[in-house]
């Protein structure tokens, strides 16, 4: 079945450039009312203009869409409340929240400096945070929402230079799997994309025949699934060069010692056992880890 997002509206942040961009554009041609959020800031988040989010909106009204723009600062929450409030008397709902905005300002461990590091939490966390919240109540009293977080496998998997920005794409990571366990009775589904793009974010990093493989627009389809009518939840969405995959965090099933037998040495000794990946899970809320120890010390208890 097609995938349509007419009469929806969607607010996708830092849609100026890049994958929002992508983003805006595709949701848009798919019927959906457009909110273009972008600061226009520079790639480590100085500076500020709105020409880019102007020039997505003319380019989404001359396709036939509809599309505002909004120059909000998602790390400054009054900011985003106006954005919400003008999209709301506007349109009077909010289906989709695409957290896409980010900056960043790399630099190894050693050399960064605290700034640099709350800056980019600032942005790519409580940017996320902020529009969500924004727009919780609104998805909770219509019944329905789409969230996707922006997170990365810099934060999944670590990169050299990006302790700031990975400890923010993890975190998103974090909201997501309690907000889904809040919003699941309203029907709001949040998911989580961890694109690989040539975008002027990663322009230095690649040349010019790789960053064309890694075309936005290869990354959009992907997006597009996670937030539409029968979009998943809580699935992370890896996507680039036409390359889709899922990534999970798994639990190994573990062991179990006595209280006579838990020493460091014996776990040390056990170790092989407790990383066994044959019967790993990837659990559906912290509680389960509770369960599942408490289980393995029950079935010890019953056997001794
Ligand atoms: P980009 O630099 O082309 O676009 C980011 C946009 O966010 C810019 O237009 C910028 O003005 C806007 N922005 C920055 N700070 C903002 C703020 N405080 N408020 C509102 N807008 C703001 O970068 P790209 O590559 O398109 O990145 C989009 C998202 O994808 C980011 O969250 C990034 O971390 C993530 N990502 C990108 C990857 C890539 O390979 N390009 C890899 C993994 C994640």
């Amino acid at each position: 079945m097609t995938i349509s997002f007419e009469g929806k509206i969607a607010i996708v942040t830092g849609a100026g450039n890049g994958l929002g961009k992508s983003h805006a554009l595709a949701l848009a041609k798919r019927g959906a009312k457009v909110v273009v959020n972008d600061l226009g800031g520079a790639r480590d988040g100085s500076g500020q203009s709105s020409a880019a989010s102007e020039e997505v909106v003319n380019e989404i009204v001359a396709a036939g869409g509809d599309a505002f723009s909004h120059g909000a600062n998602v790390a400054d929450f009054e900011q985003v409340q106006d954005m919400v409030k003008q999209t709301m008397e506007k349109w009077g709902r909010v289906d989709i929240l695409i957290n896409n905005a980010g900056i960043l300002r790399d630099k190894s461990f050693a050399k960064m400096s605290l700034d640099d590091f709350k800056l980019v939490m600032d942005v790519h966390l409580m940017g996320s945070v902020n529009c969500t919240k924004a727009v919780w109540d609104i998805m909770r009293e219509q019944n329905y929402g789409r969230i996707v977080m922006t997170t990365s496998s810099s934060g999944m998997y670590g990169n050299f230079g990006q302790s700031n920005y990975g400890a923010a794409k993890m975190a998103v990571l974090g909201l997501m799997n309690t907000l889904v366990l809040e919003g699941a009775k309203n029907d709001i589904r949040i998911n989580a994309l961890a694109p690989t793009a040539g975008t002027r974010m990663t322009e230095d990093l690649m040349p010019e025949n790789i960053a064309e493989m890694l075309a936005p627009e290869y990354v959009t389809p992907g997006l597009l699934t996670l937030c539409d009518d029968e979009a998943p939840n809580r699935t992370i969405l890896s996507a680039g060069a036409g390359g889709y995959a899922t990534a999970s965090i798994f639990e190994t099933d573990g062991i179990f010692l006595t209280p006579d037998q838990q020493t460091p040495e014996a776990i040390r000794a056990n170790w092989s056992d407790a990383t066994k990946q044959d019967k790993q899970q990837a659990l559906a809320s912290g509680v389960k880890q509770s369960e599942k120890f408490l289980a393995k010390a029950m079935a010890a208890m019953k056997g001794a």
